[in-house]
């Protein structure tokens, strides 16, 4: 088998005017993809498109290899086998903002990007993401909510064709997830990126997502589009029915959740404890 290294080959998913062979074509390509460690296979046989613009969320329990498949796919594990296609830029957010601590936020929204509009597309991307004035913040003075607001700008700076996120709100109060939901929300529509959510939290993968991915023992046991109007509701009927179809995926028994409740759902569904 091809290694994955060998066979990671960029595609511009954003790119203006494609060729007829290219129309139509995803942004994310992957077939077969494996990983394993220590002859263990954590990943056993992937396969997935995600369209150029479309926004998939992937859900499983703690330990099923989410994050490895998301490594994966940003290009960090040369030792997958199988075959991806990705778009020639794709950037990442992770549960940690892993900021600089010795840059000042600007700074660390522009690092490494090139040419003398840097600094201006960086401020542009901070006012964009709520952050216009803490420019010339450091780091450690950010809330948990304004440090990854200011990964968000870091990562949307650079135009990616494929947005990555891993668990990027699990750190936050819910009062600031939420608000978090709303901005990542807008972002996406504006920028339309592909765009891969990793998540412990089903209402999350149903508020934000287009489609919602289940791994389980190595392979993408359900794949559900999300058929809901643009204004979510937890309380819809059809909101109720998908969310019971990904918990009974992901081995979460009613007794789990009795005596959760639709908001307190939103928040605390979480299946990564076993
Ligand atoms: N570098 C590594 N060496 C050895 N084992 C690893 C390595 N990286 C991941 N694993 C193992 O692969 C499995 C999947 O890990 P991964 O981090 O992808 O899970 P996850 O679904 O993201 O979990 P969580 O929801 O807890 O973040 C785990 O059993 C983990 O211990
Ligand atoms: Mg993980």
């Amino acid at each position: 088998m091809t290694t994955l290294a060998a066979a990671l080959a960029a595609s511009d998913g954003r790119a203006a005017g494609p060729t007829a062979d290219e129309a139509g074509a995803p942004a994310v390509r992957v077939r077969g993809v494996r990983r394993e460690f220590a002859g263990r296979a954590v990943l056993a046989g992937i396969d997935l498109d995600i369209a150029p613009g479309e926004f998939v969320a992937l859900l499983g329990r703690s330990g099923s290899g989410k994050s490895t498949l998301l490594r994966i796919l940003a290009g960090l594990d040369p030792d997958a086998t199988g075959h991806a296609t990705v778009p020639d830029r794709n950037a990442v957010v992770f549960q940690d903002p892993r900021l600089l601590p010795w840059a000042r936020v600007l700074d660390n929204v522009a690092l490494g990007l090139k040419g003398k509009g840097a600094r201006a597309a960086a401020g542009a991307a901070l006012a964009e993401v709520g952050l216009g004035g803490h420019e010339r913040a450091w780091p450690a003075t950010l809330s948990g909510g304004e440090a990854q607001r200011a990964a968000l700008a870091r990562a949307l700076v650079r135009s990616p064709g494929l947005l990555l996120l891993d668990e990027p709100f699990g750190a936050l109060d819910a009062l600031t997830r939420i608000r978090m939901h709303t901005l990542l929300r807008d972002l996406c529509r504006r920028h339309r990126p592909a765009v891969l959510l990793v998540t412990h939290d089903v209402d999350e993968a149903i508020l934000l997502a287009d489609r919602v991915l289940v791994l389980t023992d190595g392979r993408l046991s359900l794949d559900e589009p999300v058929r809901l109007a643009e204004a979510r509701h937890r309380s819809d009927r059809e909101f109720g029915a998908l969310r019971a179809r990904l918990l009974a995926e992901l081995g979460v028994t009613d007794d789990e959740t009795d005596g959760e409740t639709g908001e307190e759902m939103s928040i605390e569904t979480d299946v990564g404890a076993e």
